[in-house]
């Protein structure tokens, strides 16, 4: 049964939109598991540029089934802007199937998001504002709205009263806000309702009978192991689990149907909003790898915060994971350097090393990163498609990697565009028994 996740390794934007896209083509289906629209997924195709926040990195292929699992949690007007958007520029969503079972993010959900972040003021999480932990937060308390509850009337009107009756006093500074009107509210979810009716389906049974069928399925992860609410950087992560272990209850499979886990992370760290980063640059080699990698976020537009690779996050991350492959991306954007550095251990505020991930959030605060200095390299690698290609820096770089991570580099990106890549002999053998990428 052969069942792929792909997983972001670090604090997001890692490029899984572009290895998705890239698997996608040999795959039957692929399928989201966590997450919302929080997430922006880019994929690169000649001289066009997609940014996908909802909708699997697989529907750029005419007919490819594309799933939205229950784990998802979805603002049904960024769902059906989506679409619109696709289709206007000649995409084929006819694949797409939405799990009836998939939460909705409500009106109420992006304003509590927004008041949340305003009450915590210096302490605020920076969060995307697209309402994600309030509707996670409804979902665990059982007040949520769920995407089947748009096709009966009765029961939406009744749900979003129930949720929003312990919220009054919280949404009491919105009171005239005519988006929480419930006649508005009822009247606009279920002309959602209408317009995506044709795609909702029994997603868990469907991606069963795929794997039944040794079909490939592809399960897209957003966001990143770092940023996961259970064993990221809490609390400033996101409100669900991007971690491999959330593919199996996202999609509603068991975890004996994965075979294949692979992580993906840039060749140097990002992450947006805020808390902690032992390995960031606050120096002109940060705003060097923020230019040259444009790290400005796909969905909000913010400049990204930018450091060394941390490879005692990384190796984290496997571990979380069971990560069967990593995959290196935006290696190029290192080209020029004379010399890389490479976090390969943690120092405490008392001067203690170590090297593994601390699960102490005081300790992980006052943490500074232990930094190993490597060569670099020259060469533009934009052009490069086999391990030969690559400079010795840059081959020398990857195997000091997978060497501290204990995981084989399977794939490597050496620029945005869906051909820029290099496969190793090891992602060859694992994912194409041997014959190669197309
Ligand atoms: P995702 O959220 O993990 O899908 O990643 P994003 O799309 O938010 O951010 C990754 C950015 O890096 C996008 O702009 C991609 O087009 C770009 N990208 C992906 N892989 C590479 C690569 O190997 N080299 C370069 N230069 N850019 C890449
Ligand atoms: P992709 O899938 C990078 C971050 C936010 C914030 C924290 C919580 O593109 O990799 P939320 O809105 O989820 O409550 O915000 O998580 N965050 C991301 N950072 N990439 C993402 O998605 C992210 N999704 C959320 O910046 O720090
Ligand atoms: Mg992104």
């Amino acid at each position: 049964m052969p069942g792929i996740v792909i997983v972001g390794a670090q604090w997001g934007d890692e490029g899984k939109g572009k290895i998705t896209d890239l698997l996608a083509e040999g795959g039957d289906a692929v399928v989201r598991f966590q997450g919302g629209n929080n997430a922006g997924h880019t994929i690169v195709r000649g001289e066009q540029e997609w940014k996908l926040h909802l909708i699997p990195s697989g529907i750029l292929y005419p007919g490819k089934l594309c799933i939205i699992g229950n784990g998802v949690v979805i603002d049904p007007r960024v769902l059906i802007d989506e679409l619109d958007g696709l289709r206007a520029r000649g995409v084929d969503v006819g694949g797409l199937r939405i799990s009836a079972n998939a939460h909705l993010i409500m009106p109420y959900h992006m304003l509590l998001d927004s008041a949340g972040e305003a009450k915590l003021g210096s302490l605020q999480i920076g969060t995307t504002r697209r309402g994600i932990g309030p509707c996670y937060a409804d979902k665990a308390a059982r007040l949520g709205i769920r995407v089947q509850d748009l096709l009966d009337e009765k029961i939406l009107k009744k749900k979003i009263v129930a949720a929003m009756e312990p919220k009054r006093l919280s949404l009491r500074p919105y009171e005239k806000d005519p988006a929480l009107d419930l006649h508005t509210m009822t009247e606009e979810f279920l002309i959602f309702g209408h317009r995506l009716e044709q795609h909702i389906a029994d997603t868990s049974k469907l991606i069963w009978q795929l794997l039944d069928e040794h079909k490939k399925v592809i399960l897209e992860g957003a966001q990143g192991a770092m940023l996961d609410i259970d064993h990221g950087t809490y609390p400033f992560v996101t409100s669900s689990n991007p971690l491999a272990g959330a593919a199996c209850v996202g999609t509603g499979i068991g975890p004996k149907a994965i075979d294949e886990i692979w992580g993906i992370s840039k060749a140097y760290t990002t992450r947006v909003g805020a808390g902690p980063f032992p390995s960031e640059l606050h120096d002109g080699m940060g705003e060097t790898l923020r230019q040259r990698g444009g790290e400005f976020g796909t969905t909000t537009g913010r400049p990204r915060r930018t450091g060394w690779l941390d490879l005692v996050a990384l190796r984290y991350a496997a571990r979380l994971n069971t990560m069967t492959s990593l995959v290196v991306t935006k290696l190029d954007v290192l080209s020029g350097l004379d010399r890389i550095q490479v976090c390969t251990g943690y120092r405490g505020a008392d001067g203690a090393e170590f090297e593994d991930f601390p699960y102490h959030q005081t300790v992980l605060h006052h943490t500074t990163s232990k930094l190993t200095e490597l060569g670099g390299w020259k060469e533009d690698l934009g052009e490069c498609r086999t391990l030969s290609d690559l400079p010795s820096g840059a081959r020398e770089y990857l195997d000091f990697i997978a060497e501290q991570i204990g995981v084989s580099v399977a794939l490597v990106g050496v620029g945005p565009g869906r051909e820029q890549v290099v496969w190793t002999e090891a992602g060859r053998q694992t994912l194409m028994g041997g014959d190669g990428a197309s």
